[in-house]
């Protein structure tokens, strides 16, 4: 399977944009291990994940550029030559783009045109991967949530994250551009910030249990979660590079069905100094939950042969073991 991608991958070109983050610093690790040419580039605006420790055993095999999506002219001199751009910037809480709405806009929408407008103009034949959320779906209708599920999100983050994937599609279909969706559920695991609660629950409550405060969970924490492993979500955006076809929408997601109170026990299996505590659930709290989700990816799949194959049980254990080592990088 390596053989296959080094081939894949090998001396390509390749843009991972918000790359010092958990998600874009990981596929980095692996697309260096796989002899690509990785130009990252990240602002590391101090709320979200953006870390250089994330990079900082690679930093010397790739290009780091302090720079931001939001800046059109610096995206027309990065996105030139590159093979593939894994666009993965981001403003990540939609707790903050209640109360930033101009500023989840301005990334998560307008950065994003400035990067397909780069492309269209300096590199019409990458291909270009955006990695959206199952937020865009809103209140769950219907389990397992196939990528036909009625999208109605909830918050201005799914609906900026939203319109950023009508505007790839719109530029696969006007302009030709080779453009890919991946709608990724609840991602864990190393590398991804620990610093407040916003964004990131799994990695929030690891944190919680290493300082024995209590996790909190809301009513009976019963609903389904589709955590999915760092390393399954790099192998998604790598199989999507190599075999995703052109102007289509994937969702990203395990067989494991595990409620949130599955998760918290797994947590504290790994950290016996944590404890849990079920509280009522705030008021208006169906505001803002989407109910239980659990992702249908036979589409990825189908079409790239990808496959989720780490279980929370081991997902949690090696995350756990990666913050004992690290934690001062996080906290
Ligand atoms: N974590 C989740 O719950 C989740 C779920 C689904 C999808 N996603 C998406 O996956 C992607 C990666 O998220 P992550 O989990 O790695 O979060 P992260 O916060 O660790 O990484 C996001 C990175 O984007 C960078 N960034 C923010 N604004 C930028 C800008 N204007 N220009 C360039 N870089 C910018 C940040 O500095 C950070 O390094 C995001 O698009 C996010 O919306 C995340």
């Amino acid at each position: 399977m390596k053989s296959i991608q080094k081939r894949v991958f090998k001396d390509k070109n390749v843009l991972i944009t918000g790359g010092a983050g958990f998600i874009g610093s990981s596929l980095a690790h692996a697309l260096v291990s796989l002899g690509a040419k990785v130009t990252v580039v990240d602002p590391l605006l101090p709320l979200y994940g953006g870390n250089m420790f994330n990079l900082e055993s690679i930093l010397d095999r790739i290009t780091f550029v302090d720079g931001d999506i939001r800046d059109g002219d610096l995206m027309m001199k990065l996105v030139k030559d590159q093979d593939i751009v894994f666009n993965l910037a981001a403003q990540v809480s939609y707790i903050d783009s209640k109360t930033e709405p101009f500023l989840d806009l301005e990334i998560n929408c307008r950065g994003h045109l400035n990067v397909l407008e780069a492309v269209r103009t300096v590199s019409p034949k990458c291909r270009v991967i955006f990695s959206s959320s199952r937020m865009v779906y809103g209140k769950i209708l219907k389990v397992p949530v196939s990528e036909d599920h009625p999208t109605n999100p909830l918050s201005l983050y799914g609906i900026h994250k939203l319109t950023a994937e009508k505007y790839y599609k719109y530029y696969h279909d006007t302009f030709g551009l080779d453009t890919i969706v991946l709608r990724i559920p609840n991602p864990y695991g190393p590398r991804q910030q620990m610093k407040h609660s916003k964004y990131s629950i799994v990695g929030w409550f690891i944190r919680q249990a290493f300082e024995s405060n209590p996790i909190t969970i809301f009513g009976d924490g019963k609903q389904d979660r589709d955590y999915l492993y760092i390393d399954d979500i790099v192998s998604a955006f790598l199989k999507l590079a190599e075999s995703g076809k052109s102007g289509e929408i994937y969702n990203a997601g395990t067989k494991e069905k595990v409620t949130f109170v599955q998760m918290v026990d797994a947590i504290l299996a790994e950290v016996p100094s944590g404890t849990k505590k079920h509280v009522p659930w705030p008021d208006n709290y169906e505001k803002n939950e989407t109910g239980g989700y659990v992702a249908d990816a036979s589409k990825i799949e189908r079409d790239t042969s990808w496959q989720a194959k780490v279980s929370l049980k081991d997902g949690i254990h090696k995350t756990v073991a990666y913050y004992k080592k690290n934690k001062k990088h996080y906290w």
